[in-house]
């Protein structure tokens, strides 16, 4: 089959979280598989973009309402990432530092599916499959079916997966101006609740919906901020499909951004030295457990409790453990566990930014992984950490239900709580600081989540499934 996917981001060209991750090697276990898969996303101004070779294959105009413009479309010259990776310039409006955080987002990612979709109009041999990701690509299954000057690719079928269904890029009726003229009978395509949805109208027009796990499925049902009627209306055409990890990219035996590598055989050393690293860098005991987060500060990860916990752990709990914490979002978080850093007795720091290399030293050199979630679809990171054989300690939520088991029961190897409340992470935190003097317990913890295989072998033949089903 020939799937194109349409991403707004594809690691390691651009990446702002799980996204990037998943659309950076998905397409890879396809095409491992004997299919077709490419990738197009916007061209942003990477590291990425300047350090590679590019083939321009296509030049177009088009217009987005009365604004007339040129596009290019550039593909990287060698297929390095493993697929055919595409980019779309539109000088000035896409070729920006970061990907998201822009005024005018609306129309930057309105004009890049138009542009997809030109460019599309004029190949040759259509894909079978148009894989669109999250609501900055969720028009176009509207404007395949709907748009006039599209009629060519309305036979091709579309598939949504939503990796957060938080954000849905609302953009008020005014501005519908800005898609290309459709058939004026379909506008309740568009619309939800007054406002044109653009994830709402992809959930309604493609013509399969994946979720990022199963357990996030069920949720989206009851909570799904403004689309549950929708979801349970719709049920019939979506399914979970959990992600895997790129495990060639995550392995600590040759992760090229660390800087001690280690296997099952010498996992307790190699451990050992990683965190080394992070002590040293961070001023942290090394002979305390040491608890991490990872991610971004807002309230969907929990983080803004995690300075409350933080200061009762060492209350309650007596200061028995260190913590360490990467990552950026709202500023009061930030804030928050910067004023917590001059109270540090050497067992607690905190950076506050973007650093892909410390997040794999942080990987690897962590005991524990703390993700006290209120909303995760699937998670990565405790996918990464049990990898490195670093212990998650997740909320029972989306896919860290799906993916991570308490210690108390069979075969577990996590430490879950229900609630994203500082009651049960502290509690959490507490069996984290006993079971760490159980080195026995730890050692066989850490060996069987190593040997978990969260890779994408499995996940990648469940997509395929879907797209089968609909290429008949
Ligand atoms: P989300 O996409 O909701 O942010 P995921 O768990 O799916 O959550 O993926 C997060 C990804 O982003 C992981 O690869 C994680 O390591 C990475 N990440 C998040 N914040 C940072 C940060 N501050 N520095 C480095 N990597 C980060
Ligand atoms: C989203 C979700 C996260 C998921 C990622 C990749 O960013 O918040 O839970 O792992 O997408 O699907």
């Amino acid at each position: 089959m020939d799937i194109l996917h349409v991403s707004a981001e594809c690691y390691p060209v651009a990446k702002a979280g799980g996204l990037g991750d998943v659309v950076g090697a998905l397409p890879k276990y396809m095409n491992e598989l004997g299919h077709t898969a490419r990738v197009v996303m916007p061209m942003y101004r990477t590291k990425f973009l300047y350090a590679n070779d590019w083939d321009v294959v296509h030049k177009g105009h088009t217009n987005m309402g009365n604004w007339w413009f040129e596009f290019t479309i550039i593909k990287e010259k060698s297929d390095k990432l493993g697929f055919e990776l595409y980019l779309v310039d539109v000088n000035g409006l896409l070729d920006r530092e970061k990907v998201y955080g822009y005024n005018d987002d609306t129309e930057r990612f309105t004009a890049f599916q138009i542009c997809v979709l030109d460019w599309l109009n004029a190949w040759a041999q259509k894909p079978d499959i148009l894989h669109v990701h999250d609501h900055h690509t969720g028009l176009i299954p509207f404007m395949v079916r709907h748009c006039l000057k599209y009629r060519s690719l309305a036979g091709i079928k579309t598939v949504l997966t939503i990796h957060n269904a938080q954000y849905q890029g609302w953009m008020p009726w005014s501005r519908s101006i800005l898609i290309p003229q459709w058939d004026m009978w379909k506008w309740g395509m568009l619309d939800w609740n007054n406002t044109i949805n653009p994830l709402a109208s992809a959930i309604k027009c493609a013509d399969i919906v994946t979720t990022v796990s199963p357990s996030y499925l069920a949720e989206l049902r009851y909570m799904s901020n403004g689309l549950e009627a929708l979801f349970e209306y719709e049920k019939g055409k979506c399914i979970g499909i959990l992600n895997g990890i790129d495990d060639k990219v995550w392995d600590p035996r040759e992760d090229t951004y660390l800087q001690h590598h280690y296997s099952i055989a010498d996992l307790e050393a190699g451990k050992a030295k990683n965190k080394m690293l992070l002590c040293d860098q961070f001023s942290l005991d090394f002979d305390k457990p040491l608890i991490g987060f990872i991610g971004r500060l807002v309230g969907e990860k929990g983080a803004d409790l995690l300075p409350q916990v933080i200061g009762d752990s060492f209350y309650y709990i007596g200061r028995r453990m260190n913590f360490l914490v990467l990552g950026s979002g709202f500023p009061e978080v930030e804030a928050g566990l910067n004023a917590l850093k001059p109270l540090s007795q050497y067992d607690y720091n905190v950076f506050i930014g973007y650093n892909e290399g410390l997040s794999h030293t942080m990987y690897a050199g962590l005991d524990f992984l703390l993700m006290p979630s209120r909303v995760e679809p699937c998670g990565l990171n405790q996918m990464y950490s049990m990898r490195y054989g670093t212990i998650p300690m997740v909320r029972r939520t989306g896919g860290l239900r799906d993916t991570v088991i308490d210690i108390g029961d069979v075969n577990g190897y996590g430490i879950c709580y229900n609630h994203a409340s500082v009651q049960d992470i502290t509690h959490a935190v507490w069996r984290a600081a006993e079971l760490y003097h159980d080195k026995e317990k730890m050692h066989r913890i850490r060996q069987h989540m190593m040997k978990l295989d969260f890779s994408w072998e499995t996940s990648v033949k469940h997509y395929i499934d879907v797209y089968a089903a609909l290429v008949i």
